[in-house]
């Protein structure tokens, strides 16, 4: 496989700073005294391919995602049987859209080199283990989950596949064994289930599976540019990590300010205000930011300015995403050999899991006779 020049590698900052990122109030959902997890512990974390990525995806997970690679064992997974359950009837859909986002996780930096890229359903076990999960997670504990709730009241015939998003969630993480799932705040409640499913299964079966933390990111929830809470593609709100620099200084000139300010002369509120949430989210300068929030709020600035140099800064963050995406749409087959490789490690390590499943569930032993002849002659 090409490697990316050295020159388009995100930065190495990570090191000694992980004890930055995971702190204890941040990682902890439930139990006191969770530990910190180990040099080489297992990752796992992933989405389900339904369409392009936008920064929310970058602030709220992908830029973890990044730190983290490199000093752990990272599997990242694209949900494909996961993403069945929004477009059954558009299978094309999920296969176009499981390249776009292996492009945008190359293009933000992800490694294939340092990580394990995994298409969830070349890896059957996955629907396997959901499938053995799922008999012992008692209904009411999908009925009360919130991100299941919301998701299932915008949809007109709710599958039973969808249903069993959690079981099939909790499978993905627990599969690979993993001790951490860094993601979005949006997914909490699956992961506080799957530490109870794990805990459960471990309790009725033996001890197999680690009980996983997870990570939430920097910002765990963008605003779209209308201000609404959640970015979302058909609310046509998204800054997409793959939008030209004409696009984004189209989008950013259309974002909402402050409505009560008619002049540069006003002074600014800055609460509620999308230009300014997205400043806090992108500025690399705390110092700079302050000042210009201070002229905003002064009447010393107006929008028009403000929104320059917000789109400026957009522009400089994407610069070197869009130099890798060019790399990797140069090189089909390296986007090709991540998606491969990484599956392929996945494949082993679920079949080793799936092995020990099995034994501590005792789902073994028709192929011995001894064993059939003593149930015969009882
Ligand atoms: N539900 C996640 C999403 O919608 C995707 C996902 C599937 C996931 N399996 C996972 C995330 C396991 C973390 C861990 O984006």
């Amino acid at each position: 496989m090409p490697k990316t020049p050295e020159s388009l590698q995100p930065d190495q900052e990570v090191n000694n700073k992980n004890e930055e990122i995971i702190t204890p109030e941040r990682v902890d959902l439930s139990e006191k005294g969770t530990p910190i997890i180990e040099k080489k512990d297992r990752i796992l974390t992933g989405m389900r391919p339904t369409g392009s990525l936008h920064l929310g995806h970058y602030v709220g997970a992908l830029e973890n995602w990044i730190k983290l690679q490199g000093n752990y064992d990272c599997h990242f997974l694209i949900a494909d049987y996961q993403a069945f359950g929004d477009y059954a009837d558009n299978i094309s859909k999920i296969r176009d859209s499981v390249i776009e986002v292996a492009m945008d996780w190359l293009s933000v930096g992800l490694d294939p080199h340092k990580t394990t890229f995994v298409i969830q359903s070349y890896v059957p076990e996955h629907a396997e283990l959901a499938m053995l999960l799922s008999m012992i997670i008692p209904k009411w504990m999908i009925d009360r989950n919130p991100t299941l709730k919301a998701e299932s009241a915008t949809q007109k015939d709710v599958s039973l596949g969808f249903y069993n998003y959690p079981a099939s969630q909790a499978a993905d993480i627990l599969l690979p064994k993993a001790n951490l799932v860094p993601v979005g705040e949006d997914q909490l409640p699956h992961i506080e289930l799957t530490r109870e499913i794990a805990r459960k299964f471990n309790r009725m079966y033996g001890h197999i599976f680690p009980i996983p933390t997870a990570l939430v990111g920097r910002v765990p929830r963008l605003v779209g540019i209308d201000g609404k809470a959640k970015m979302s593609k058909s609310l046509g709100n998204c800054v997409y990590l793959s939008d030209s620099p004409e696009v984004i200084a189209k989008k950013v000139k259309k974002m909402f300010t402050d409505p009560t300010r008619l002049k540069a002369t006003d002074p600014g509120h800055l609460e509620g205000n999308v230009v300014f949430t997205y400043l806090d989210a992108f500025h690399p300068d705390a110092a700079e930011l302050e000042s210009l929030k201070k002229k905003y709020t002064e009447g010393k600035i107006g929008d028009g300015e403000v929104k320059n140099i917000l789109a400026e800064l957009l522009n400089a963050f994407l610069e070197p995403i869009r130099e890798r995406r060019a790399f990797y749409q140069a090189h089909p087959e390296a986007v090709r050999e991540a998606l491969l490789e990484g599956t392929e490690k996945a494949k082993k390590v679920a079949a080793a899991t799936m092995l020990e499943v099995r034994e501590a569930m005792e789902i073994t032993g028709y192929e011995d006779i001894k064993n059939i002849k003593k149930i015969i002659e009882k």
